[in-house]
């Protein structure tokens, strides 16, 4: 085959209870961008780890041009020039942009100390390619948004000069803007002749980018084809095995009373803005918006995690002062992070363990808890979901990443709250999770469950909300029932342009 630069036969890699790659073929061209897709848990973390020598195979060969090699650490493939955004964050959150960037092997001045101006101005150069010249290359990265860090960690890989760049659902937490700057700069990768390998649940996104396409099912290899050769549906059923027809479903419901209200609500570093909404009982009220509107920030107040810096908050008519977590949990609210690894679960801990987390004390309210019961809930909750784990026993870190998003959501659904806060519920859940999890939100309001839904895919949050809510700019600055306005026209307003139809 012409220019392959990469290739590997009948890789092998298990964990206890799990086959996660079974025989394994696979070849990466110059010049291409070669997407992996695939069902939650099917294998392509795993793969591009093994690639990466972060996993070493129990079986199989990996060869570079016609070299066979095996990597013992990712060291090893980092000096073969394979880099890697991986799907969870790797900086350290205490040290700076540049630092993080370059850590290890900071640039020295002629005396052996660190030349923290050349990091710095070398930083920059490299988030400048990616058109993100306004992160603060001095900032540590814990200051930095999710859409941020995800950059940096996109700079860093960059910064190998690698022949081979993995990335591992890179645009799970970018805005449209910085997945596009991130798409130009894939373009010109391609065309200095490196082999990018792409994991990504997002249709629209690889059939733009891709050259070819590698479906993984259950750790096999299913099938490798151009892009341009193959539609929408037949790729969708090579990935789940079995027929879907429509994605969001919405049943006829009725809103009765008012759950919650905020009036003039903001925060106290002016990212929220006299934010006024309501959410009735057995509606989903969406919020569309850009990174950076204010949405996640609103959830953060609501919730109780951001103190109230002006304004009132009524959750069930009740007016809630001196916020926390621990009081609106207690009123019977919930909420699902956008950013599971720091706020969703306990990674160390079992699938059981976190799927009762919250909702031990309202299960059994008396002292004695049945083992018995618990093991019955939780495998429900699996089962429901589809949860790929062996067991429900297995640590949370154990899972794929699509699998952990599913645990945190079985954990506030067992804790039976009345309201729910979605914060990108979705991310990084396959299609026919995506549609298991639409369908549990629509079963929800009909039980006559609110649920405030945040959302960076438009479709979902149009697809699936009673009412939506635009905010920009930490304002909400419109607001539309389901079907009154169109895509385009909410596009616009998340924009903050047009829009004099619906404002508020
Ligand atoms: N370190 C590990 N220990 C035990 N099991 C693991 C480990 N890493 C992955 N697995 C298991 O291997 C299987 C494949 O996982 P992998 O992370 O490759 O899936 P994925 O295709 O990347 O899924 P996702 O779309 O959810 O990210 C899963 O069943 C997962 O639970
Ligand atoms: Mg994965």
């Amino acid at each position: 085959m012409d220019n392959v630069i990469l290739t590997t036969r009948a890789i092998t890699k298990e964990f206890p209870g799990v086959k996660a790659l079974d025989s394994v073929d696979f070849d990466l061209r110059s010049g291409e961008v070669h997407i992996l897709v695939g069902e939650n848990g099917a294998g392509k973390s795993t793969l591009s780890k093994v690639i990466l020598g972060a996993y070493i195979p129990e079986g199989g060969e990996i060869y570079l041009g016609d070299e066979k090699v095996s990597f013992k650490s990712t060291r090893d493939a980092l000096q073969r020039g394979i880099a890697a955004v991986y799907q969870e964050f790797t900086l350290i959150p205490y040290l700076n942009v540049a630092q993080n960037i370059f850590f290890n092997r900071e640039p020295r001045n002629k005396y052996g100390l660190i030349d923290h101006k050349k990091m710095e101005r070398d930083a920059k150069k490299l988030l400048e390619s990616l058109n993100c010249d306004y992160i603060n290359v001095k900032l540590p990265t814990k200051f930095l948004s999710v859409a941020e860090q995800q950059m940096v960690e996109i700079a860093k890989a960059l910064s190998f000069n690698p022949r081979i760049m993995v990335f591992d659902e890179p645009t799970a937490t970018l805005s449209e803007r910085e997945v596009e700057s991130l798409f130009r700069r894939i373009k010109k990768l391609k065309e200095s002749g490196i082999g990018i390998i792409y994991v990504s649940h997002r249709m629209q996104e690889f059939k733009h980018i891709g050259d070819r396409i590698t479906v993984l099912r259950d750790g096999k290899k299913i099938a490798t084809v151009n892009i341009d050769e193959v539609n929408d549906m037949e790729l969708v059923n090579m990935m789940v095995g079995r027929d879907i027809s429509q994605v969001y479903h919405r049943s006829e419901n009725h809103f009765t009373g008012e759950v919650l209200r905020t009036e003039k609500l903001s925060d106290k570093k002016g990212r929220v803005k006299e934010v006024d909404i309501t959410l009735n009982k057995g509606e989903i009220v969406g919020i569309a918006g850009l990174v950076g509107a204010g949405r996640t920030e609103l959830a953060r107040l609501i919730f109780g995690i951001d103190p109230i810096g002006g304004g009132k908050l009524f959750i069930k008519g009740k007016e809630i002062k001196d916020n926390s977590p621990v009081k609106i949990v207690k009123e019977g609210v919930g909420m699902v992070c956008e950013d599971r690894k720091r706020m969703g679960l306990a990674l160390n801990h079992s699938v059981m363990w976190n799927t009762v987390a919250v909702s031990l004390k309202s299960f059994f309210p008396k002292l004695l808890i049945s083992h018995k019961k618990i093991v019955e809930i939780v495998t429900d909750y699996v089962k429901q979901l589809r949860v790929a784990t062996p067991d429900i026993y297995r640590a949370c870190k154990n899972l794929s990443g699509g699998n952990q998003q599913k645990v945190v959501l079985a954990k506030w659904l067992s804790a039976n709250t009345d309201i729910m806060i979605f914060d990108e519920p979705t991310r990084g859940i396959d299609v026919g999770a995506k549609m298991e999890i639409y369908a549990m939100m629509d079963k929800l309001a009909t039980e006559g469950k609110s649920i405030l839904m945040i959302s960076s895919e438009l479709p979902e949050v149009i697809g699936m909300s009673d009412r939506i809510y635009i905010m920009n700019n930490g304002r909400i600055v419109g607001e539309c029932k389901r079907g009154e306005l169109s895509a385009d026209q909410i596009g616009a307003l998340m924009l903050g342009v047009g829009g004099d139809s619906c404002a508020s």
